[in-house]
């Protein structure tokens, strides 16, 4: 009788190791992400929020209204419109059958979901051009490292249905005010790569040259030479240096329209004082562009305070260029377009890099005062007139998990806020409020009801000795 109790003992024993084992095992489990894939953390917010501010305040100057397309479209979009034998198309497009075995892509990029949303939603029908401005997530199935995820973010400007020079003079100039007003020095490296018919007799040419030289090429570039042939530009092998430097050049190939296009363009950027580079070598890694090509790299600082780019695909901020027949090809009318986009996570690890080496103090968010309480019924009341104040447009910072004045205060200091509102218990129960200037430390006191308007005069004074 004794046995069977043991062995119920021992039983009961190993299943509860095992039990807690399984449950350590269990509580051990964490998660990962993905090859490829990153959080944007809340110490990058500054960085991410004044991009997109910019961004927006830029999309309304120039006019862009913006569009949202869905992360998933159907895969033949891309395949058609950037075209097989691209690095995008073959090797990096997150591809997929859903459950009703329709073949679907995440989205690489947006230019081609713009079209797509262009001719499927009638826009030709509106006054021409139509410009429009996206942010979001695209996804490339690439070999992760520095600067290369497989989710990144990106913000693009097109203007579709006007194929004047002063559209794509009006984009470059867009993309170097993006940078100029975040504080980012950047190269702007623009080429022409004409029609198609033009690209096509450069091809013939440029085949011929790197056949002649086809032992000495690195083995991409012996499969680009056959797939790909504008890609052999973009080699960055040392052994193909030289051959690509002497390589013939697209801009020689351009017939009296494509140049007289491509002059204008470079006149309206005089005319704009916006600086750019020629690079002969830029081809774009994507097939539906014709004529000019633009790219934007980090401007580096050399020895003597001479400045240069660091060239190469990978360290490109952004890049775009004209596509006056990808609509057409997608099944709409003739309309001549023109675009880019700006990798976002390369922009701001960019400005980290340019900050921190310049000891340069990262934005801070702009706000137009901090609320600070003291006490329970001076919280509850703080944050009515923080709310009556926001719907008045007013920008007010607060925390509500310090308790002291003296931690609030310094919380206002490192804002820079120009004032701080402070409601303490005496204040609740007399109906007033304490302004105080942060700067002189000088304190009003007034009554509750006028707060939006005193602050509001306040802060105009404020801006305008400022201008002075
Ligand atoms: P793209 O050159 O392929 O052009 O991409 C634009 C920018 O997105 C790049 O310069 C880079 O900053 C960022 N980017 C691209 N791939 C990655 C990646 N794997 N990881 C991080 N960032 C990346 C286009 O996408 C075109 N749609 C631009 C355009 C608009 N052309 C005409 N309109």
């Amino acid at each position: 009788m004794s046995m069977p109790k043991k062995k119920t003992k021992e039983k009961k024993a190993k299943r509860k190791t095992s039990a807690s084992s399984e449950s350590s095992e269990k509580k051990l489990k964490t998660y990962s992400l993905l090859r490829g894939m990153h959080d944007v953390l809340p110490r990058e917010e500054k960085y991410w929020k004044n991009f997109y501010h910019t961004a927006e305040n830029l999309a309304e100057h120039f006019q862009f209204s913006r569009i949202e397309t869905p992360l998933l479209e159907e895969a033949n979009l891309f395949i058609r419109s950037i075209g097989k034998g691209t690095d995008v198309v073959d090797k990096e497009m997150y591809i997929f059958e859903d459950r009703d075995g329709n073949k679907v892509a995440l989205r690489p990029e947006m230019t081609a979901s713009a079209a797509r949303a262009y001719i499927m939603h009638g826009m030709w029908n509106q006054s021409q051009p139509v410009k429009l401005w996206y942010w979001g997530p695209m996804f490339r199935y690439d070999r992760p490292q520095a600067g290369r995820f497989r989710q990144f973010n990106q913000v693009g400007f097109e203007t579709l249905g006007d194929a004047d020079p002063v559209v794509d003079a009006e984009l470059i100039l867009l993309a170097h005010n993006f940078y100029k007003d975040l504080g980012l020095p950047v190269d702007i490296h623009i080429n022409s790569i004409g029609t198609l018919e033009e690209r096509q007799k450069y091809k013939t040419s440029l085949i011929e040259y790197y056949r002649a030289k086809r032992s000495y090429l690195c083995d991409d570039c012996k499969q680009r030479l056959s797939k790909n042939p504008l890609r052999l530009l973009d080699c960055k092998q040392e052994r193909c240096q030289p051959i690509k430097e002497d390589a013939p050049q697209i801009i020689d190939w351009l017939e009296d329209e494509s140049k007289n296009h491509f002059m204008k363009v470079l006149e309206y950027l005089d005319e704009l004082g916006v600086p750019y580079v020629m690079r002969g070598t830029l081809v774009r890694g994507l097939d539906y562009y014709t004529r000019t090509v633009f790219e934007v790299y980090p401007q580096i600082t050399g020895e003597g305070g001479s400045s240069m780019s660091v060239g190469g695909q990978q360290s490109a901020l952004g890049g775009g260029g004209r596509y006056d027949l990808l609509v057409e090809e997608m099944g709409g009318r003739p309309t001549p377009a023109a675009g880019f986009s700006l990798g976002i996570e390369r922009s701001v690890s960019a400005l980290k890099q340019y900050f921190d080496a310049n000891q340069i103090k990262p934005p801070v968010k702009k706000f137009d005062a901090f609320m600070a309480q003291l006490g329970d019924q001076a919280k509850r009341r703080s944050l009515k007139i923080i709310n009556d104040l926001r719907l008045s447009g007013l920008k007010i910072d607060y925390n509500f998990s310090k308790n002291s004045l003296k931690s609030q205060l310094e919380a206002a200091n490192s804002l820079q806020v120009p004032y701080a509102i402070i409601l303490g218990q005496k204040e609740v129960q007399d109906g007033t409020i304490i302004i105080r200037d942060m700067e002189s430390g000088v304190q009003e006191i007034i009554d509750q009801k006028k707060t939006e308007n005193m602050l509001k005069k306040k802060l105009a004074r404020f801006d305008d000795e400022k201008k002075r």
